[in-house]
């Protein structure tokens, strides 16, 4: 399965689909990593790893989001993507985009959904006292953090922590998730099913 992944900055969880996709037998490849910010550190680690980059920055297009989308959709497709993946993307993405790639653009959210949509979840985790916290991949819907879950991962909130150590744990549990989603998906073992997906074969 071709991805295309989507970054804004310091592409920690592209690096770990990167290391995934290096892994013999792994049932995908990057094509392409675009990011909207030319200075951003993921776009190094693609070029180290070999992986062909795009630089589409909002900035090019003032007020005029459709332009920037359809400039990232032309990149995607050129390059023969088949599975959109947001790793640190920080544009929130238009219905229009999201109904192109519709069940073939996924997201990594760094909280258990529908838990802490938007920013600061690990603040907004310890403000609310939850002993768990953690993260999720899901298919993006044009609502932000919203759409179909496919995999989660929780860790233990412990004493102590500040936001952080506990963004630590959670990012160590993310670079663990987002390949696994990844490897359900070409697998084909991840069917969206209305509002929810539906696993088949055994628990990993
Ligand atoms: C991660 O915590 C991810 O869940 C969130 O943004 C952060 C990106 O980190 N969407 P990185 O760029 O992958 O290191």
């Amino acid at each position: 399965l071709k991805l295309g992944v989507l970054i804004s900055g310091r592409g920690s969880n592209l690096q770990a689909l990167i290391d995934a996709c290096a892994a013999p037998g792994f049932p995908a490849e990057i094509a392409l990593v675009l990011s909207n910010k030319a200075d951003a550190f993921g776009l190094e680690r693609a070029a180290a790893a070999g992986i062909a980059i795009a630089v589409v920055s909002h900035r090019d297009y003032p007020g005029d989001k459709p332009a920037f989308e359809a400039a990232m959709d032309v990149r995607l497709r050129e390059a023969g993507v088949e599975l959109v993946c947001l790793a640190g993307f920080m544009r929130l993405l238009s219905p229009w985009f999201v109904g192109r790639w519709q069940d073939a653009l996924i997201n990594i959210h760094p909280s258990l959904l529908p838990s802490f949509k938007g920013l600061d979840t690990h603040e907004r985790a310890l403000a609310t006292g939850v002993r768990f916290h953690g993260c999720t991949v899901h298919h993006v819907r044009p609502a932000m953090d919203d759409g179909p879950i496919i995999a989660q991962a929780a860790v233990p909130v412990l004493p102590g922590d500040d936001a952080h150590r506990l963004a630590d744990r959670v990012l160590e549990a993310e670079h663990k998730l987002y390949p696994h989603a990844v490897r359900l998906i070409a697998e084909g073992r991840a069917r969206v099913d209305g509002d929810l997906v539906r696993i088949d074969g055994p628990a990993p």
